[in-house]
């Protein structure tokens, strides 16, 4: 009978490395270590969020254009050069985010970020027209009005050294994000909420379950503290969403279309998404884009800081476009066009979504060696010392990457793979518009009430770490004088 069964598992397992083959094949001809048997390297990457996010920095500094670990079963490729990147971001055989996939189902459910791939063509198409310039452009409005919200908030803080700003300015997005998303005006920054806190432990949960050993298989997880605290999340996230969706009918008609109502409009006109759908969306847009465009405030707050010179223009091209007193209404924006040049420079040393990944599913050759069926491709932005040729993004393959400097365009000489801190090809930023247009919009409120100042004194002060989203680790150290 044992006899039997050991036979059993041996032709299983023959016939599992046999349809592996390909795979293995082609592995062989990408640089980087074997790992162990079962976990392959997976040991490489334990530790808490911060350890791990300096592991896989020495994992990727030891990488020149791509280089493989194991993770478990799956083959993950650290890519580094500009041309695979594009090749492997624009071929229609890289598709869904692998990881996302598998452990953030449960947490955004079939919004887009994590949806499978025929209904994440499905979804796409059917909220591509909510960002056109006709809608997104009322909402311009309420990021005025919540700006405006953050400057009395930090008002408080005048005389203080060393505030991490984040939360601050981060109740800011949040409000906004609801206010455009689902119509609903949260008023966090004048009152107190957790789900900023929530949203920060559920992101580093899934960030310790891709690169933690003991996180990545279910049966393990399931037994584990933190897959209690998840649940424990997961349920309160769920409940005060619902709750706030059902107050939604109190609350003042919007003068303006906003996510919700836009696909709970389309779905009764015959349009096929389902309400449970609709709302995976609305969850998937609100984590989409508060904490992103908070860390671009925060991170331009910062290196407007350090860089008076540069402050000094923004400020005068703010004056110059406003004057002193105008909120900005959506026609300004586009004339705001250093501070737009300063945004992106804060994007290309600080992309707040550094990590990106996809799956390939078919052969994909490039050059010489060949990434293959189910190999997953991870990408790090974070490597923003990367010495390779043409990397350095809007500072244009400087020897210098992590100066701070504006230039009046991207490099003519740069790969434009080397910068793409809202990614590329079909599964890009959707919000990336939206993006650019809150965070002009709050750096132009605040900085005709404060001067800004920072107590790091360079870039390279500012040590990062991720909760899958990207944290200087010790906070972000700013004051403010008043104009
Ligand atoms: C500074 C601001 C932002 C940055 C840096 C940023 C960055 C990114 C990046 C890098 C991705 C691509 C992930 C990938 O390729 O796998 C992404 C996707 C996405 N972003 Fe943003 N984002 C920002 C703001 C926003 C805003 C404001 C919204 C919503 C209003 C938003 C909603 C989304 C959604 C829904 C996706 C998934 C798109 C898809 O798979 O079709 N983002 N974002």
């Amino acid at each position: 009978m044992l006899f039997t069964l050991l036979l059993v598992l041996v032709f299983w397992f023959l016939h599992y490395q046999w349809k592996r083959r390909h795979l293995y094949h082609h592995a062989s001809k990408i640089p980087g270590s074997r790992g162990w048997p079962i976990v392959g390297n997976l040991f490489q990457f334990t530790g808490d969020s911060d350890e791990t996010h300096d592991k896989i920095l020495r994992y990727l500094d030891a990488c020149k254009d791509i280089s493989k670990a194991w993770m478990g079963p799956t083959l993950v490729c650290g890519i580094v050069k500009p041309e695979y990147l594009a090749k492997c971001f624009m071929s229609p055989s890289t598709t869904a985010r692998l990881y996302f996939d598998r452990k953030v189902t449960d947490f955004l459910g079939q919004g887009l970020l994590t949806a499978p791939i025929p209904v994440w063509k499905r979804h796409r198409k059917i909220i591509h027209p909510f960002f056109s310039d006709k809608i997104i452009n009322r909402f311009v409005e309420v990021f005025g009005r919540q700006s405006i919200t953050l400057g009395e908030q930090l008002e408080k803080y005048l005389g203080q050294k060393n505030v991490d700003i984040f939360e601050i300015v981060r109740n800011c997005t949040l409000d906004i994000s609801f206010e455009t998303m689902l119509g609903v005006q949260l008023n966090v920054q004048q009152g107190e909420s957790e789900l900023g806190r929530w949203t920060d432990r559920l992101l580093e949960i899934m960030f310790l379950r891709l690169f933690n050993f003991w996180y990545q298989y279910d049966f393990i997880f399931k037994w584990t503290k933190l897959h209690k605290e998840n649940q424990l999340l997961l349920k309160k996230y769920q409940r005060y969403l619902e709750e706030i969706i059902g107050k939604k009918g109190k609350v003042v008609k919007s003068e303006f279309v906003v996510l919700l109502d836009f696909l709970l409009d389309l779905s009764s006109s015959g349009t096929k998404i389902t309400t449970e759908e609709i709302l995976d969306e609305v969850k998937t847009f609100v984590i989409g884009s508060f904490d992103t465009t908070a860390l671009l405030s925060c991170f331009t707050i910062t290196m407007l800081g350090m860089h008076p010179d540069v402050q000094n223009r923004v400020y005068e091209e703010v004056l110059t476009v406003l004057g002193p007193e105008r909120t900005p209404d959506y026609q300004d924006l586009p004339s705001l066009k250093y501070t737009e040049l300063v945004l992106k420079e804060t994007l290309r040393l600080f992309p707040p979504s550094p990590c990106l990944e996809r799956l390939v599913l078919d052969d994909l050759p490039l050059d010489g060696g060949t990434v293959s069926l189910n190999h997953s491709v991870l990408n790090c932005f974070f490597r923003r010392y990367n010495a390779s040729k043409g990397f350095g993004g809007y500072a244009g393959g400087t020897p210098c990457p992590s100066k701070y400097r504006i230039l009046a365009g991207p490099s003519t000489n740069r790969h434009p793979f080397t910068y793409m801190p809202f990614s590329a090809g079909p599964m890009n930023c959707i919000g990336r518009k939206y993006g650019i247009m809150s965070t002009k919009t709050i750096i132009a409120i605040l900085i005709r009430k404060f001067k800004f100042r920072t107590e790091y004194k360079t870039v390279d002060d500012i040590k990062l770490g991720a909760k899958l989203i990207l944290r200087p680790r010790d906070g972000f150290k700013c004051s403010f004088d008043l104009r």
